[in-house]
């Protein structure tokens, strides 16, 4: 940031791609998606996952490109300069909310990456059987101090990245580090595919069995596709805002849609075929990542480096992603609030940490707020995930498809995602417009309806 006021940009397309990329891909990938999946049946879930991702996930990156770019704005900010009324800046509050809700749990899980990397240079992973990875995974739960000692050292770290702006943080790790991730999951799947009865693995994830198919499990579905696509809350928008004049926003939302997906379903081919040879259940919630990985990298050579380097560049995918939801609030503190640098980020930062203490001790089977309940059965952090994923992030998406679609002018969509005309894109445009006009919308509608009970399907 060469002047106080002037913001700061991604330099050229290349970076504007690995660095949206760089949000996408995270902890939904490589945690979320798998347990996602084994627990809701497979395939089925899958093949709604990617529907969700091409028919609203990907118009809706759109809308929020053209909104930031637009008005090269936080969150907030950017209806305000897009002279939208006033009601349009709840779905920039909702944002600010959302960021802190995913935090307060995203830390957590981010924790248990960091502390992972630590077990596998110390070799304690070395040698694991299903039983014992899943006993070390669960010590991992046990607290108070060490998962919360981590989920401070995972917000330290994120503040400090933040503090260095977003240009010379965000751009330069994500460029280098995202093709090695690449790498390493395409050598777990290697390895998992050699495993004995990995074709079991591969049935449950690629085999549609439609009556696994109930409307919680497409709420769950649509839930993560815009948890995946850091949609719905802004974090585009914010990205957006950034960008380069001449960049294709339309091309960008599909190769991070489509990247990010490929990413997700690698991810699971490394997983599941572990989850069968090994004689676990698809179905073991959120510990899924951390009892099977260490398992396909035991008894292979140099098994516990890339056990140390996969765990390694999780733990920067996680950081990555959580860089780009907390910039949410830190633009919002700084632009609206006038806080300075270092205050906008360490405000929003130490109240993920203290409101995090309730996520992280609830997912410790010892502790006493692990039997409390906050939303049905939820605890603390299924709570804070199920109302993000599942309630504001959609709400948030519907909200700014519903502004583009029929508030803001087509005009200005067009010219903003066409590059003032230069792309001669009209065609694409138009179908992405019908899109967001009406299926988007429409489909988000019909899923909560059906997920409050109020239609049945
Ligand atoms: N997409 C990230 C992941 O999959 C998480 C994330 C980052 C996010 N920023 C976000 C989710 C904004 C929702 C909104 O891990």
């Amino acid at each position: 940031m060469e002047q106080k006021n002037k913001r700061e940009m991604f330099s050229t397309g290349f970076a504007i791609f690995f660095a949206t990329l760089g949000s996408a891909v995270g902890l939904g990938n490589i945690w979320k998606f798998p347990y996602l999946l084994g627990t809701n049946g497979g395939g089925a879930f899958l093949l709604v996952y990617l529907l969700c991702v091409v028919l609203v996930g990907i118009p809706i990156m759109a809308c929020e490109f053209y909104i930031g770019r637009k008005a090269r704005k936080n969150a907030v900010g950017a209806f305000k300069k897009l002279k939208a009324s006033k009601g349009w800046r709840t779905i920039g509050f909702m944002g600010v909310a959302s960021a802190f809700l995913i935090a307060f749990f995203y830390s957590c899980v981010a924790g248990w990456v960091y502390s992972y990397v630590f077990k596998a240079i110390r070799g304690d992973l070395v040698g694991v059987t299903s039983v014992t990875a899943k006993s070390k995974f669960m010590s991992t739960l046990i607290g108070p101090f060490s998962p919360l000692i981590w989920q401070l050292i995972v917000l330290i770290v994120v503040s400090v990245i933040l503090i260095a702006g977003v240009k010379k943080g965000i751009e330069r790790i994500t460029k280098t580090l995202m093709p090695v991730l690449f790498v390493l999951i395409i050598i777990c799947d290697i390895r998992a595919l050699t495993l004995p009865g990995a074709s079991q693995g591969l049935k449950f994830l690629f085999h549609v069995d439609f009556s696994q198919l109930t409307g919680p499990v497409i709420l769950a579905a649509l839930g993560l596709s815009f948890f995946k696509l850091s949609l719905g809350m802004g974090t585009m928008i914010t990205y957006g805002s950034y960008f380069t004049k001449d960049n294709n926003m339309i091309a960008t939302s599909i190769k991070v849609a489509l990247s990010d997906s490929l990413i997700s379903i690698l991810a699971g081919i490394a997983i599941f075929p572990a989850v069968f040879s090994f004689g676990m259940k698809p179905s073991e919630g959120p510990g899924l990542l951390f009892m099977t990985i260490p398992l396909v990298f035991s008894k292979i050579p140099f098994g516990n480096i890339l056990l140390v380097a996969f765990f390694f560049l999780t733990a920067i995918a996680a950081t990555t992603a959580m860089i780009s939801m907390v910039q949410v609030a830190v633009a919002y503190f700084s632009e609206e609030r006038g806080m300075g640098r270092v205050k906008s980020v360490l405000f929003p930062t130490s109240i993920m940490m203290i409101v995090g203490i309730l996520a992280t001790l609830s997912a410790d089977p010892t502790s006493i707020l692990s039997n409390i309940h906050v939303l049905g059965q939820k605890g603390f952090f299924d709570s804070f995930d199920y109302l993000s994923s599942n309630i504001l992030l959609p709400v948030g998406g519907l909200l700014i498809a519903i502004y583009v679609g029929y508030f803001a002018k087509k005009e200005d969509f067009k010219l903003e995602l066409s590059n003032q005309g230069t792309l001669n894109n009209d065609f694409v445009l138009n179908i992405i417009f019908v899109f967001i006009k009406y299926i988007s919308p429409l489909l988000l509608v019909i899923v909560f309806l059906n997920s409050i009970g109020f239609i049945k399907f």
